[in-house]
């Protein structure tokens, strides 16, 4: 089992897309072991996008992420960090696959409407900086014995 960060963004708060991107994680079987609204701060955006904060875009990618709420969870399933990824798609609304997230939701590079850790390391860090220890609520649904086989 493993866990991921994902954010869905101000764009996806502000065009009340929240239920149907939510509802895509839930129909692909991943588990919501964490969830919260939040506004991001100015400082969070830059530890969060640390490896971004030097780029010529960091400046509107900062004023974009803390320009209105956004919703942070963790999910958990099956190599979730790349099936969460493959979920989202190319980065750019514009050239992510049909099918995809972005894909069927964004023609943006940068209104992107979701994150997803890109790999262990960053999915750990990063579900540090959204979530304290006591706000992960493990679970396993009903449902869990139907949606894969007890060996997997
Ligand atoms: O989110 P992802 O890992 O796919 O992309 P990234 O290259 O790590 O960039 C982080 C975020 O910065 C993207 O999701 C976009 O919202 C934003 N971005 C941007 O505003 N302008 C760019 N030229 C590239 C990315
Ligand atoms: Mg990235």
């Amino acid at each position: 089992m493993q866990r991921t960060l994902i954010l869905l963004k101000p764009d996806c708060f502000q065009r009340r897309l929240l239920g149907r991107i939510i509802t895509r994680f839930e129909d692909k079987g991943l588990n919501f072991v964490a969830l919260k609204l939040l506004h991001i701060t100015p400082k969070l955006a830059k530890e969060h996008y640390a490896e971004h904060v030097e780029k010529a875009w960091y400046p509107t990618l900062e004023a974009f992420i803390t320009g209105g709420p956004v919703v942070a969870g963790v999910l958990e399933g099956l190599e979730a960090i790349a099936v969460v990824r493959e979920m989202l798609g190319a980065t750019s609304g514009i050239k992510a696959a049909p099918g995809t997230i972005r894909g069927d939701f964004s023609s943006s590079r940068q209104m992107n409407l979701v994150h997803g850790s890109d790999g262990e390391e960053a999915a750990h860090r990063e579900i540090a900086l959204y979530f304290k220890p006591e706000e992960i609520v493990a679970n396993t649904p009903a449902i869990a014995t139907w949606m894969r086989a007890a060996d997997e």
